[in-house]
């Protein structure tokens, strides 16, 4: 959901081709989290001058409106701040006017590129157009780079973190945002709150410094007029927001300062350094792989080659290091290779991805699971009164997936939320409930609105996610790493089957100490260890799938897809990864339910996939077989190798191996995931980046 790249250097002399062309390249890294427009802001050829492009469309269009602009490609900054931003529209339609960065004026004074939403922006923007700023565009972000210039003009003295944090402090929603200024040349703050944030640091020689001090800073005289300003900002009033009392300097004894990190020689000389700033390492790991990630409420100030994080209030106990982590992704996971799109590359990179997800933790032969991050709240969460797993779209469809099995084996009682659908409700959570929070990015703000909610209620939190150093990862109280890789496209195909084998080994763990579930734990975990090379089996579908969907669907308009017990969450995840990518409706059905309305539907001519995979409900699920067959239906089926019951000329087959029951789902998804995939192939449409979808959705 918007995707931001910075990059700044500091005494390392870099031409203008080279800065416009790390800032595009960072973009195009990111487009899979926005597409709707790009743009970019860097200096100009004179002193306070800003060089801004912005395009609709991809990040490909920003740079070919950059070459016909041809700006002169030749100069060379010694310092320089340049920032970017693909997006994902939210406040207003993609337009060369909404797209970002967004100014405070038309000379550029103030530039911002923003990620999330600012809930409080139409009482920011009545507020400063009462002092007589013209807003532009439709955006929520343009009040920010306006607000600032409003404090500064009050304070031109003032340094740019203590304005950036009287911005900040006005700011309602979720952000993650980068900001640049002509009143401070080659400098840069990076705050977030909510949207992820990574900084990535490149010197010349080897780093001296491990770690980030983070300033701690008391309110000083600030409270009494700020604690009323968001109040008295959302009456509109004109003449409440102060901003004399707002940029008032702090109580200097009630500031917790602390040493300012800066990349240095050994002889104590400023080293020439480069900053990268992303939404996501992935845009950052080709540069360097020194990283940290900021915490919600840091502001970074990225200033002559230093590096210092500020946060508006003094320390409420949370850890005032940031450390520069090294980080494990290399260039090539992130890159196509020799596949077309990013989604047909992850879908083939799951006989790897899945055992990466078992690796170090699934033993087969001693029969054995072991899962670190949750050691320590095993046996609590056995005592728990209920397990609720909350998650949005794919990330809910393996919670469903897995219900069954985590009931058997566990035997507590278990409810599966949709993340939105449960805040709406308002749904009771107590202190004796272990709630799951299941997400490939980590970032959904469903998801971390939900979890909140129930930190707030005192339940257990448990985090199971694919991102790495992500807002769920670390605002839950333990939790496993699905170990997926990074998923670029945004239908997801591997992070699905990675998380449904983390909580399937999560109720392995659960179950270790039930005498009566030892065969069947024996059994899933053999199961498991088979499963790898049974996926590459089922790879093998790819060509007839792309066939079977050539001669099967052309023209359709819609398409029904059922399964039942276990097999109704794999339906429900072809649905949506059919209807996403290929735009061709697809309605997923419970078996059960057929007969019961949507019967009404089944003809001749309407498209049935059922999912007749062999399991202790196979003679129920038969029935809705039947029932297909008898209205001249001819569904296509998903069944084991020569199952005697479909016969050639009454159904299409796809034939699937057989594995345990409850892992059987991580088989058949896979034909439903080829099948999205070449569904959209055959339309001509982009895969990777399907029409008003982005990767991670932070918005509410
Ligand atoms: C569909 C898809 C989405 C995500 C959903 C939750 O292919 O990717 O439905 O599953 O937006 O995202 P995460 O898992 O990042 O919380």
């Amino acid at each position: 959901m918007c995707g931001i790249f910075g990059y700044i250097n500091y005494l390392v002399e870099k031409d203008r081709k080279y800065i416009l062309d790390t800032l595009v390249n960072g973009l195009s890294r990111l487009e899979y989290r926005g597409y709707d427009s790009a743009g970019l802001a860097i200096d100009g050829d004179k002193k306070n001058e800003v060089f801004a492009f912005k395009e609709v469309g991809k990040v490909a269009k920003l740079k070919e409106l950059i070459e016909t602009e041809k700006p002169d490609l030749t100069k060379v900054f010694d310092s320089h701040a340049g920032i970017a931003h693909t997006r994902w529209a939210t406040h207003g339609p993609p337009s060369r006017l909404n797209c970002h960065p967004h100014r405070s004026d038309p000379n550029w004074e103030f530039s911002v590129v923003h990620n999330g939403i600012i809930t409080n922006y139409k009482e920011l923007k009545t507020l400063l157009e009462s002092k007589g700023f013209k807003f532009e565009t439709q955006t929520d972000t343009e009040c920010i780079a306006k607000l600032a210039k409003y404090l500064y003009d009050q304070h031109p003295s003032v340094g740019f973190t203590d304005l950036a944090k009287a911005v900040i402090k006005e700011l309602q929603g979720a952000f993650g945002l980068l900001m640049k200024s002509v009143h401070y040349p080659h400098e840069v703050i990076a705050a977030r709150k909510g949207s992820p944030l990574v900084i990535g640091v490149r010197t010349e020689r080897r780093m001296k410094v491990d770690f980030v001090d983070v300033e701690f800073t008391e309110d000083g005289p600030l409270p009494a007029e700020t604690a009323s300003q968001n109040v008295a900002l959302k009456k509109a009033s004109g003449d409440l927001l102060t901003p004399a009392t707002l940029l008032a300097p702090p109580d200097k004894s009630l500031l917790h300062r602390s040493q300012s990190r800066a990349f240095m020689t050994d002889d104590g000389a400023p080293m020439p350094t480069e900053f990268f700033l992303s939404s996501d390492p992935s845009a950052i790991v080709e540069h360097t792989k020194k990283v940290m990630y900021l915490e919600d409420d840091d502001i970074a100030h990225i200033h002559e080659g230093s590096l210092n994080i500020h946060r508006l209030t003094k320390s409420d106990g949370s850890s005032n290091v940031r450390t520069i982590q090294t980080l494990e992704l290399e260039l090539q996971e992130i890159m196509k290779g020799k596949f077309d799109h990013f989604m047909q590359k992850e879908i083939f990179e799951q006989p790897e991805s899945v055992v990466n997800t078992m690796r170090g933790r699934l033993d087969v032969e001693n029969k054995t699971v072991t899962l670190g991050g949750l050691r320590s709240y095993i046996t609590t969460i056995r005592r728990c009164r209920r397990i609720i797993f909350i998650a949005c779209g794919t990330s809910f469809h393996s919670c469903m997936a897995v219900r069954g099995a985590f009931e058997e084996l566990t035997e507590i009682p278990i409810s599966v939320e949709l993340a939105s659908d449960f805040l709406d409700r308002q749904a009771p959570v107590f202190r004796d409930d272990t709630c799951v929070f299941v997400s490939q990015s980590g970032e959904t703000a469903d998801s971390l609105m939900a979890l909140r909610y129930c930190l707030e209620r005192g339940a257990l939190t448990v985090g199971i996610v694919n991102v790495v150093g992500s807002s769920i990862s670390l605002l839950t109280h333990c939790g496993v790493h699905v170990n997926a890789g990074p998923e670029i496209g945004v239908a997801s195909t591997k992070a699905y089957t990675s998380q449904f084998i983390a909580m399937i080994m999560f109720a392995l763990s659960l179950s270790e100490d039930r005498a009566s579930k030892q065969k069947r734990r024996e059994d899933i975990m053999e199961g498991l260890g088979k499963i790898s090379e049974q996926i590459k089996e089922v790879l093998k579908t790819d060509q007839p799938i792309k066939e079977l969907c050539a001669r099967t669907f052309k023209d359709q308009k819609s398409l029904l897809l059922l399964g039942r017990g276990s097999q109704f969450s794999t339906a429900l995840e072809g649905a949506l990864k059919i209807k996403e990518i290929s735009y061709l409706h697809c309605e997923a059905v419970m078996s059960g339910e057929l007969k019961h309305g949507v019967l009404a539907l089944v003809d001749e001519n309407l498209p049935i996939i059922m999912i007749l995979t062999r399991d202790n409900i196979f003679p129920k699920s038969l029935n809705a077989y039947q029932q297909v067959i008898a209205r001249k239906g001819r569904p296509i089926v998903i069944c084991n190798p020569n199952d005697p019951e479909f016969k050639a000329g009454q159904a299409e087959k796809i034939e699937i191996p057989k594995t345990v029951d409850c892992l059987q789902g991580l088989l058949n998804v896979i034909p439903l995931q080829l099948m999205a995939y070449w569904l959209a192939v055959a339309e001509g449409l982009n895969v990777d980046f399907p029409r008003n979808l982005a990767k991670s959705v932070t918005v509410e």
